[in-house]
């Protein structure tokens, strides 16, 4: 019975020793396999959650580590890197993402870390982008190898990037990011531009009393450069007791409305929880994203898959199914499909960082941004 095995292989792996409902209910396996083996047809196979929730999205972190230490997602000192023996190898990768491209997952985002420290990145993008099915391979990064790799990348299959931006401002960067990094990122985003990457978004998080004096330069910035700005709500990954710097975007949106005259994007861009406001003629957009004031969950369309293998069903909850043993112990095809409908019955409903703000231990970083 493939739901014994599958309970055999939930062992292991960075986050050993924590609750781990995914994968560990015999019940949720043994349905999800017969269902695997019965459904045939595209519609069985495509992948909807208890909620009615259709995952068409793959996050993919190819490694956890990073050259920048962003305070709110992976903080000086941190040491709890995963080995690279349990990082999925190419071949692994490769059979995930097919996996899920079968039951219908369209999209996917390479992420970290900082995914440009994969050694080969390109290499594994051009194998990902022949996948039948993946019909948009985007990647998030924070731009510092960017000069390097952009045009290789692009003619991989990456077709957009987000880049992280917190400030113009080279000593705030180097606050936030722990690092000197302004001019590399600099040097990166007009690497980006050259080499084609459209839309080019910058994700700037808010953070009280750090960059919040700098949202309309930041604004100003992007509309000139051709960007499009995301400002986005920091959320209590790994919290270390940064909750005074968390700012509502509501108030910067209206602020932004008046100062730009914006209206409603007449384009859906994306298809994730960000809104997008432009301006009159169209040629500058911002995008709010509001995770903690007005959370989005309910058209949550995305699991998260770590570097070590692990899926995880929420940013903000432990829901979560190892597929690294299961991979390395031979499993089929059938049983992978299996194991990965079993974690999507799992997806919890939300996110609980408002009303339960320590509960999440996991750094982004760990995670997969
Ligand atoms: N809260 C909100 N956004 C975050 N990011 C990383 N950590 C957090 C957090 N704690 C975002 C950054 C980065 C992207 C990969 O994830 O904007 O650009
Ligand atoms: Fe690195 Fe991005 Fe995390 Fe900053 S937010 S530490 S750039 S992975």
């Amino acid at each position: 019975m493939p739901y014994r095995r599958i309970a055999a292989w939930d062992s292991g792996g960075h986050n050993a020793g924590m609750e781990n409902p995914a994968c560990s209910s015999a019940e949720y396996v043994a349905a999800a396999a017969t269902n695997a083996t019965l459904g045939s047809s595209s519609e069985a196979a495509s992948l909807t959650d208890r909620f009615g929730r259709r995952v068409s999205y793959l996050r993919l972190s190819v490694t956890d580590r990073c050259d920048l230490r962003c305070s709110y997602c992976l903080p000086k000192g941190f040491s709890g890197f995963e080995e690279p023996e349990n990082w999925l190898k190419f071949d692994e990768i490769e059979r995930v993402v097919a996996a899920f491209a079968r039951m219908g997952v369209s999209r996917l985002r390479l992420t970290g870390g900082e995914p440009l420290l994969r050694r080969h990145l390109p290499q594994l993008v051009q194998t990902l982008a022949g996948l039948p099915g993946l019909h948009d391979i985007s990647l998030s990064t924070n731009a510092t190898q960017l000069h390097k790799h952009a045009v290789s990348l692009r003619q991989a299959g990456v077709s957009r990037i987000n880049v992280s931006l917190d400030s113009l401002d080279k000593a705030c960067m180097e606050q936030i990011t722990g690092r000197d990094s302004f001019g590399s990122i600099m040097a990166g985003l007009q690497a980006g531009k050259q080499a084609g990457f459209d839309p080019i978004k910058l994700n700037m998080v808010l953070m009280r009393g750090i960059n919040d004096h700098e949202i309309m330069r930041m604004a100003e910035y992007c509309f000139k450069e051709g960007f499009i700005l995301r400002l986005i709500e920091a959320m209590p990954m790994g919290d270390t007791g940064r909750q005074s710097q968390y700012m509502d975007v509501n108030p910067v949106r209206e602020q932004l409305i008046q100062a730009f005259n914006l209206v409603p994007a007449a384009e859906e861009l994306g298809g994730g929880p960000a809104r997008y406001w432009s301006t009159a003629d169209g040629s500058g957009t911002v995008g709010f994203i509001s995770p903690i004031s007005q959370h989005f969950c309910a058209s949550c369309n995305r699991v998260r898959l770590s570097v070590d293998g692990t899926l995880y069903m929420c940013l903000g909850q432990e829901e979560k199914c190892e597929l690294r043993p299961l991979l390395r112990a031979g499993a089929s095809d059938t049983e992978l499909e299996a194991a990965i409908r079993a974690a999507i019955e799992l997806k919890p409903e939300r996110h609980e960082f408002t009303t339960q703000r320590h509960k999440i231990i996991r750094f982004m970083s760990q995670t997969g941004g």
